[in-house]
């Protein structure tokens, strides 16, 4: 029987959970602690039914969060296994919710705290960036990342179910292209704006949502499509700026495209941005063209079973601003036996 947790280690890795990045900043997860393994959940009050209607990104966010929560347990001396939660447990947490998402009922993990283990310095490396990693929505400097560099996150992503793809300069046009048709697309959308506008805002006096600090200057080139954030806030100045030449573009596949290879994806996301932070760099995912439903499947080649689920720029930026998060007893849904 392992040794259990003290509440400071339970706090410590609920706090690196909830330090995960989410669409919008929506935060969409629930945690249950039993005394010996944390039940992960999906949030469905705080799904983004417009933009993601199949639960696809709240589920990349929940698996980002179980992959922080695992490495501050790694980083804590402990080893962990993942299960599947049950069903009846998933279904309790959905239930009653507005806009629950039944179809989703099952899909959420059980993180088993193991034996005792001494982290590796890599471990503790990247538990050190979960703290420090920032979706960095600023231009990033002219230089090519190094592909050593890139080749290391390709390693972080790759798992035989999930992979990372460094776009060539012609598949990056694509990319692109299909991004600046999906970003019109959803301009386009009512239901959408209504969206961003509710988990958008000028000042930064909530605890979750994307606020104007930190929605990054605006591309002076329509090459770079990157997400307006300040589009149901018009009266709000934000200067332009030229972004990096030549951006470095990566896209996420899994081998799957069902809840559980969301899961997969999102925990892969995170080692991949974790990773990056280790090293220097600077992320920005940029997913309009996985949110048009005809548009991603311009990015699935026919006959491929790999999906696309994350569109990340890379490079060098300046340091910017921390998104918050809301107060850690907001996620919990109970905490027993930490002793
Ligand atoms: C599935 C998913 C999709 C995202 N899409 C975008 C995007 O298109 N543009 C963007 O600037 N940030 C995007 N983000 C980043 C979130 O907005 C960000 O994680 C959140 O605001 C919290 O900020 P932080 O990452 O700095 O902690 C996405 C994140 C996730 C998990």
């Amino acid at each position: 029987m392992a040794e259990q947790l003290s509440e400071r280690a339970v706090a410590a890795c609920l706090r690196a959970a909830v330090a995960a990045p989410s669409m919008h900043n929506t935060q969409p997860w629930r945690f249950r602690f039993d005394g010996a393994a944390f039940d992960v959940f999906p949030d469905a009050e705080r799904a983004l039914h417009s933009a993601d209607p199949d639960g696809r990104a709240l589920h990349i966010s929940v698996g980002a969060a179980v992959c922080n929560l695992r490495v501050a347990l790694a980083a804590g001396g402990r080893v962990s296994r993942l299960e599947p939660a049950g069903e009846r447990s998933s279904r309790l947490e959905l239930a009653g919710r507005r806009g629950s998402l039944p179809e989703h009922g099952g899909a959420a993990v059980r993180v088993i705290a193991g034996g005792v283990r001494e982290p590796s310095p890599d471990m503790q490396a990247l538990a050190l960036a979960i703290a420090r990693r920032r979706t960095n929505r600023e231009p990033f400097a002219d230089a090519a990342v190094p592909s050593a560099l890139l080749e290391s996150l390709q390693r972080a992503a790759a798992t035989g179910r999930t992979r990372l793809v460094v776009l060539d300069p012609v598949r990056r046009g694509a990319v692109l292209a299909i991004t600046q048709a999906a970003d019109a697309w959803l301009r386009a959308d009512p239901g959408y704006r209504r969206e961003l506008a509710r988990w958008t805002s000028e000042h930064a006096d909530r605890r979750d949502g994307v606020s104007a600090a930190v929605f990054g200057a605006k591309a002076t080139t329509a090459a770079l499509p990157l997400r307006d954030f300040g589009l149901e806030l018009p009266r709000l100045s934000r200067a332009a700026a030229r972004f990096e030449r030549h951006p470095t573009v990566v896209v996420l596949h899994a081998r799957g495209d069902t809840p559980a290879a969301w899961l997969e994806a999102g925990a892969a996301l995170q080692r991949v941005l974790l990773t990056a932070t280790v090293h220097g760099l600077s992320a920005q995912p940029m997913t309009q063209a996985l949110e048009v439903p005809h548009l991603r499947r311009l990015l699935t080649p026919p006959g491929e079973r790999w999906y696309p689920q994350m569109i990340l720029r890379i490079g060098y930026g300046d340091q910017v601003a921390a998104s918050p998060r809301r107060p850690l007893r907001t996620f919990v849904t109970q905490l027993a036996g930490a002793a």
